[in-house]
């Protein structure tokens, strides 16, 4: 495992993650895009077990943007469905290894049976000691941004109060760390509205591999990559 060669503070203590090239992967193997995204979510899991074994603390990870619901109604209703069937299940093994869920974005547009399902998972898990993961589901990071100032003006909070901060309480990540490492698979380069402000000093890491085939040799590849960045947050 890469994580004993690598020294502690070369370590990411937050790492975000794009999970790119579902419907890529189905393709090049004749199956329904439905198939990239069911092995897409199996390799979440794994994903998320290893990096929890290499001791990162908080991993984040984009499965459906706000911008996804202008996907066709067949492939959004089947993301949908996806994750109504898996949610309680995935939930309860994630409590069993002490995770804490959380969810980034909105609930709105959700089916009522979906958001109680989220709350559930997140309230189950909140208390667990384990790694913070936080499943971005209907996220977009201007909405987020825009969703905080409103709270802030409705807060009635005097404008010399706000700053960085207190901005960042009213964010879907409060409490959270930023990003320190941003993996997208998938080969585009682009962060999509995903996590824009807790992104903003982070380090990227782009691969071709499409995610279903992002395996434990290559999140190795990323932490080995991270690990070799210099951070100077503007200083020397
Ligand atoms: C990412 O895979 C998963 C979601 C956006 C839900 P895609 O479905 O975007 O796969 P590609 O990028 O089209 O191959
Ligand atoms: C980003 O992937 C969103 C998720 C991985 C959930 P997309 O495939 O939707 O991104 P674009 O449209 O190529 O930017
Ligand atoms: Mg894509």
């Amino acid at each position: 495992m890469i994580v004993d060669s690598l020294k502690e503070n070369n370590f990411p203590n937050h790492v975000a993650i794009i999970m790119d090239g579902n419907r890529r992967w189905a393709e090049q193997r004749g199956l329904p895009r439905l198939e990239g995204h069911r092995n897409g979510l199996e390799n979440m899991r794994s994903v998320v077990r290893y990096l929890g074994e290499c001791h990162v603390k908080y991993v984040s990870i984009f499965a459906f943007s706000t911008e996804n619901w202008n996907r066709p109604q067949d492939e959004v209703l089947g993301l949908l469905r996806l994750l109504e069937d898996r949610i309680d299940h995935e939930a309860r093994e994630f409590h069993k290894r002490g995770v804490r869920l959380r969810h980034l974005g909105g609930l709105d547009g959700l089916s009522p049976h979906l958001r109680q399902a989220i709350n559930s998972a997140v309230e189950l898990t909140q208390n667990n000691p384990g790694m913070t993961l936080s499943f971005a589901f209907n996220y977009g990071g201007r909405s987020e941004i825009v969703n905080a100032a409103r709270r802030i003006i409705s807060d009635g909070i005097p404008p010399e109060k706000v700053d960085e901060s207190l901005f960042r309480t009213y964010l879907y990540t409060n409490g959270m760390p930023d990003v320190d490492l941003l993996i997208r698979t998938g080969g585009e380069l682009r962060i999509s509205n995903f996590l824009i402000w807790q992104t903003a000093y982070s380090e990227y890491y782009f691969t071709e591999v499409l995610w279903p085939d992002f395996n434990e040799q290559e999140v190795d590849k990323a932490l080995l990559a991270y690990s070799q960045r210099q951070r100077r947050f503007g200083r020397l």
